[in-house]
């Protein structure tokens, strides 16, 4: 009789709670004060217009998942090197099962049932309503914003509610408050008629190293000015090992087959008709039309499939972002491309050992529930053994806006006081986050974006070399501008400007951390080549080593800075700093 008098009562329970979703009383979740500035309200949301609702649940043992990250990553720990598993990892990151039921109640009150929710071994739930609707579930007036730049829409809200029960049972909802729009973090190109074959130079200068570099390098990046550069010349990655590398693609911006294999004759004939897997994501596409061919995804391919050639390359092309039509009412996701990539990932058996990414946003046009939550993310496959690089931005310490005289950096918080503007994942702890050099010997590309993050704490791995540099710092610089106590990045930087690239058939030079990133991941993925071939795990989540042991294979930057919001931006200086952190291997075998 126990047992049913228990069931009865928690039948009572849960009726009483699916009686209550409806009528409240509903708690404002999550609000902002107004979109980011370049957001301006344009006209209600029409009511039928479907949104795509991601529902992230609360994960209530990833804080162990991160303790367990710590563990495999660092090099002076016994298990270091010791991954988990991908069922390991989901068990940190499944919901409570009470959780599942509440929000399958809460979503079953408004005629939703939600199948796959029960198996969402990572606590996300997705379903499509109509705004009408979604306005009803979550007390939020939607709008269709237009960003006054570009002319884009999308369809948010600054505010959204949920019955008080079930405000321990999810963590966020998306699209309601989220105004990002994850930019491709490679700047202009500058086109050239003549493709420069560094074979044919002669004269050369000497690297950081005292390795001879060609002298052309200092005005044109090529894959063999890298290799020469981060002393990999002549080092042969194994096709067969196991080792991978991986790029991501976003936006649209797609890889073009045509012009990895006019840029892999011109400098990596060796590459010429090798291929990569392409894996789609959530219905993302590589759309081969010349006119489809993204600059960044050209960049991408090139230099990390060139690079690392012939290891197996993945491009892993998600759809998901702005721009949006709000005259179509179909389903559109305008949500984020993140939690889905990362859903993906973390539910796949086999992953490549380095994986990089060039795009980001702006931290404060992401949500700070969001962004803890796709960090985590970031965590996990970290202790899947993967190793994740992102670059830094390339706005300096600004916001991107291009005229120094206007570029204020304002903060998004209501006050609308100057703060530099640091940008998201760059400022993921659990990521390692890739700055920029230019020439030789290299100095701080002027744009690489670096700083501090406002959500993220400083983590313990970066702890000494962190507070050194604020050591050293005048007293009062920049008081107000920063978070003296955030997540400081970049974590290393590379080569970022004047890269040959072939885009829709012509070569042209591109610049941007967007090259750095790619560039640096390459050199990882090399290293990680040669741990395998000596029985080894490659280096995984690298911050912890590289902040204590892996910086000794490093150059250190000690010249230029990073302008932005109308200042000069932070030094390069000995040891770490945000103007400029230390640049890719000096010895790879050494390092490796
Ligand atoms: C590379 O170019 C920069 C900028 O023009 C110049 O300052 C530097 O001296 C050059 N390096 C060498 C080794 O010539
Ligand atoms: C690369 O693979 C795709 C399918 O995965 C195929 O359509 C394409 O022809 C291949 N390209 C080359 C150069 O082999
Ligand atoms: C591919 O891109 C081209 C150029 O942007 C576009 O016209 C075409 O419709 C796209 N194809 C698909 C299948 O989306
Ligand atoms: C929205 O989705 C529909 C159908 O999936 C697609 O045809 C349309 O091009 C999308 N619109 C935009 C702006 O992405
Ligand atoms: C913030 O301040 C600037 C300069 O005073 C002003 O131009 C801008 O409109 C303000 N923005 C908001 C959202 O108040
Ligand atoms: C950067 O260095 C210059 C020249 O030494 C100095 O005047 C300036 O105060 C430094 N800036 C910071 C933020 O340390």
């Amino acid at each position: 009789m126990r047992s049913l008098s228990l069931l009865l009562v928690y039948l009572v329970v849960t009726l009483a709670e699916a009686a209550s979703y409806k009528d409240g009383p509903f708690k404002v979740k999550e609000s902002i004060v107004a979109p980011p500035r370049v957001w301006v309200e344009h006209a209600p949301a029409p009511s039928n217009h479907i949104l795509e609702l991601r529902i992230a649940l609360p994960q209530p043992f990833s804080p162990l998942l991160e303790k367990h990250l710590l563990e495999v990553s660092d090099p002076s720990r016994k298990r270091y090197g010791d991954y988990l598993s991908k069922q390991e990892t989901e068990s940190f990151l499944s919901p409570h099962p009470h959780t599942i039921d509440s929000v399958s109640e809460w979503l079953a009150s408004y005629g939703i049932h939600d199948d796959d929710l029960h198996s969402s071994a990572q606590g996300w739930v997705t379903v499509r309503v109509p705004v009408g609707l979604a306005e009803e579930m979550l007390g939020a007036k939607y709008h269709v914003y237009r960003h006054s730049e570009t002319g884009e829409y999308i369809v948010r809200t600054t505010s959204y509610s949920l019955p008080e029960v079930l405000h321990d049972h999810v963590q966020f909802i998306q699209p309601t408050t989220m105004f990002a729009r994850f930019r491709a973090f490679s700047s202009t190109l500058h086109w050239t008629t003549v493709p420069v074959n560094d074979a044919s130079t002669s004269s050369t200068i000497t690297g950081p190293a005292g390795n001879q570099v060609d002298a052309s390098c200092n005005q044109t990046i090529t894959p063999t000015c890298l290799r020469q550069l981060y002393h990999a010349v002549g080092y042969e990655t194994s096709a067969t090992n196991g080792n991978q590398i991986g790029i991501t693609s976003y936006l649209g911006l797609y890889v073009n087959d045509h012009d990895l294999q006019q840029f892999f004759e011109a400098y990596v004939p060796a590459a010429c008709g090798s291929n990569y897997t392409t894996v789609s994501i959530n219905g993302g596409q590589n759309n081969q039309s010349i006119a489809a061919a993204g600059l960044e995804a050209d960049l991408d391919s090139q230099y990390a499939f060139g690079l690392t050639y012939p290891t197996p390359r993945t491009l892993y092309t998600t759809a998901g972002s702005p721009p949006f039509d709000p005259d179509l009412h179909v389903p559109n996701n305008t949500n984020e491309p993140y939690s889905y990539w990362l859903e993906y990932m973390l539910s796949a058996e086999n992953l490549p050992q380095t994986i990089s990414t060039s795009y980001g946003d702006d931290e404060q046009t992401v949500p700070e529930s969001y962004a803890n939550r796709v960090c985590m993310g970031f965590a996990a496959l970290g202790a899947r053994g993967v190793s994740l690089t992102f670059s830094s931005g390339d706005y300096g310490v600004g916001d991107g806006d291009p005229n120094p005289e206007t570029q204020l950096c304002f903060s998004n918080d209501g006050r609308n006081t100057t703060m530099f503007i640091p940008s998201f994942p760059a400022s993921c702890p659990f990521v390692t986050t890739v700055g920029g050099t230019i020439y030789i010997p290299e100095t701080a590309a002027s744009f690489s974006g670096g700083g501090f993050s406002n959500y993220f704490p400083r983590p313990s791995y970066q702890d000494r070399a962190v507070s050194d540099y604020l050591s050293k710092l005048a007293p009062g610089t920049y008081e107000g501008l920063y978070n003296p106590d955030g997540r400081a990045y970049p974590d290393v930087s590379a080569q970022s400007d004047w890269f040959m690239v072939a885009y829709q058939g012509q070569f042209g030079y591109v610049g941007g951390t967007s090259a750095s990133t790619p560039t640096f991941a390459s050199i990882i993925s090399m290293v990680n080549d040669a741990r395998i071939n000596a029985g080894k795990k490659g280096l995984g989540f690298l911050n912890p080593w590289l902040y204590s042991v892996g910086y000794a294979g490093l150059n250190d930057i000690t010249t230029g800075h990073n302008p932005g919001c109308g200042t000069e931006g932070f030094n390069a200086s000995i040891g770490w700093d945000p103007g400029e952190s230390r640049e890719a291997f000096h010895h790879l075998n050494k390092s490796s």
